[in-house]
């Protein structure tokens, strides 16, 4: 008879595919199904061939080749199709069962879904898997969260397929209940968007300003991967721009129009709504906005001109300003997402741990680098840190960018190099660092057009004044309320 799978995995994707064959060179047998069912037959024959994979041929099938309690992760499109899946699984799971969701599922989706199972008493985890096809297959970073009562079965099998770090740990810890998961695995996918941005306008500085080539440009990436900007991105950006086919560069023939599928965008509306000023990863969504307004920017570039940029010798001295505002706005960027993830884990009431976030985004992932071994030091230290920006190693390395920073923007803003990333991690710096903002004379505004009221710096917070600016004798002051 044949053996019982561990569990199952629904979908047969890449990134499917990937994931059981990493299961199952870790010794776990996995039944593996696809709605499409021809799919099951083309991976037992191809890449599954000579493993220990069952194939699945119905949900009925599959569940009965599973042993008790039965789990079973879907690596199927975020979305409906979850739903789906869920909908035909629950009238033929047992109390006890596990569904897993590895998509990138929205965290709204995932905390809905724990709450429907539970009822059911049908185990529930959403979880973040991070690292693309060769992540899944070879170690991803892994972010389960969602109903803590089913971590234990789940445990042996994540922490056994996740990357592991240059110390032996594994890239995967419990992240918390209802859809913690999904969420740091959003804020994963939002930093990812700001370090790919900051990226993209250190090679247009050097292309269009410094007139690089491409060969040149790479090994200036090369080179910054042996520094504190080692990193999957760096590393991958080298790789990239020296790559050649038959017709020559291939970076030079791919179209100016980014692409996403909304994670990004998600992390920056979950700010707007939580009041976090996360404009870097904000500043990086727009920025794929604009560039996907090709047809609109080519005649906005006819009308105004085209932008001559005055001849900037390369040196080696605005090479390391470059190489020190990557670092730092990239520093900007990490403490901006940790202050969403410190917000939420108390909106949603979490018990997010910091430094076991860093740990699982160490390796496995696409945000994967050196640096957050660093983050990971500085909770380490002080578990209670209530800023990145707070802590002594981090202040070192800002307080020695600043200057670097300065120079890089200013000169991007002489030019005419639209740097919106690092310049927002600039203001922001500015704004976060300075006691006394302009917001007295926008309270002010306020209080003038609409009576909205206004604090007062000579008198305890929380008392609020109007004052009749236009003399009109009303002492009416609108309703309180803020978002
Ligand atoms: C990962 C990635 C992945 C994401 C892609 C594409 O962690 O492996 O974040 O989950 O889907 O990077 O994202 P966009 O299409 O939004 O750029």
């Amino acid at each position: 008879m044949q053996q019982k799978g561990d569990i199952a995995v629904v979908g047969l994707a890449v990134m499917g595919q990937n994931l059981i064959l990493n299961m199952n060179d870790h010794g776990f047998t996995v039944v593996a199904y696809n709605r499409t069912t021809s799919k099951v037959d083309e991976f037992l024959n191809g890449n599954a061939k000579g493993t220990n994979i069952i194939g699945a041929y119905s949900i009925k099938d599959m569940l009965s080749k599973l042993k008790k309690p039965r789990k079973v992760m879907l690596m199927v499109k975020a979305g409906e199709v979850v739903d789906q899946f869920i909908d035909s699984l629950i009238p033929q799971l047992d109390q006890g069962d596990v569904i897993i969701d590895g998509g990138n599922s929205n965290f709204a989706d995932t905390e809905r879904r724990v709450k429907t199972l539970k009822k059911k008493g049908i185990y529930f985890i959403g979880t973040g898997v991070s690292g693309g096809e060769e992540g899944a297959r070879f170690g991803p970073s892994m972010m389960p969260g969602g109903m803590m009562e089913a971590w234990p079965t789940i445990k042996p099998i994540f922490k056994a397929i996740a990357a592991k770090t240059p110390n032996g740990e594994a890239c995967c810890e419990w992240v918390g209940s209802g859809g913690a998961g999904h969420f740091v695995k959003m804020v994963h996918n939002g930093i990812e968007y700001g370090d790919m941005q900051l990226i993209c306008e250190a090679y247009q500085f050097m292309k269009d300003l410094l007139e690089l080539d491409n060969e040149h440009l790479s090994a200036i990436f090369t080179n910054w991967n042996q520094t504190e900007l080692n990193s999957y991105l760096i590393e991958i950006t080298a790789n990239i721009l020296k790559f050649q086919d038959k017709e020559g560069y291939v970076i030079d023939r791919i179209l100016d129009t980014a692409g996403q599928k909304g994670t990004g965008k998600w992390t920056g509306i979950n700010a707007l709504d939580l009041g976090i000023p996360l404009t870097l990863i904000a500043e990086s969504v727009f920025a794929r906005c604009i560039s996907a307004q090709k047809n609109t920017r080519l005649q906005a570039e006819r009308f105004y001109g085209k932008k001559a940029y005055p001849h900037t010798p390369i040196s080696s001295a605005l090479l390391h300003d470059l190489q020190q505002s990557l670092l730092f706005a990239k520093i900007i960027s990490y403490a901006q997402g940790y202050m969403l993830m410190q917000e939420a884990s108390q909106t949603y009431n979490w018990i997010l741990n910091y430094g076991d976030i860093a740990l699982m985004w160490r390796e496995g992932c696409i945000i994967r680098s050196i640096f957050l071994e660093k983050i990971k030091a500085a909770f380490d230290r002080s578990p209670q840190l209530q800023n990145l920006l707070f802590d002594d190693y981090f202040k070192s390395l800002v307080q020695k960018a600043l200057p670097s920073v300065r120079r890089i923007v200013a000169k991007g803003i002489e030019t005419g190099i639209a740097m919106p990333a690092l310049t927002s991690a600039l203001s922001f710096f500015d704004g976060f660092t300075t006691a006394r903002l302009p917001a007295n004379l926008l309270q002010a505004q306020r209080d003038y057009f609409g009576a909205h009221t206004y604090e007062r710096l000579d008198k305890a917070y929380g008392q609020f004044f109007h004052t009749d600016w236009i003399g009109s004798n009303s002492n009416v002051s609108s309703s309180g309320y803020n978002v």
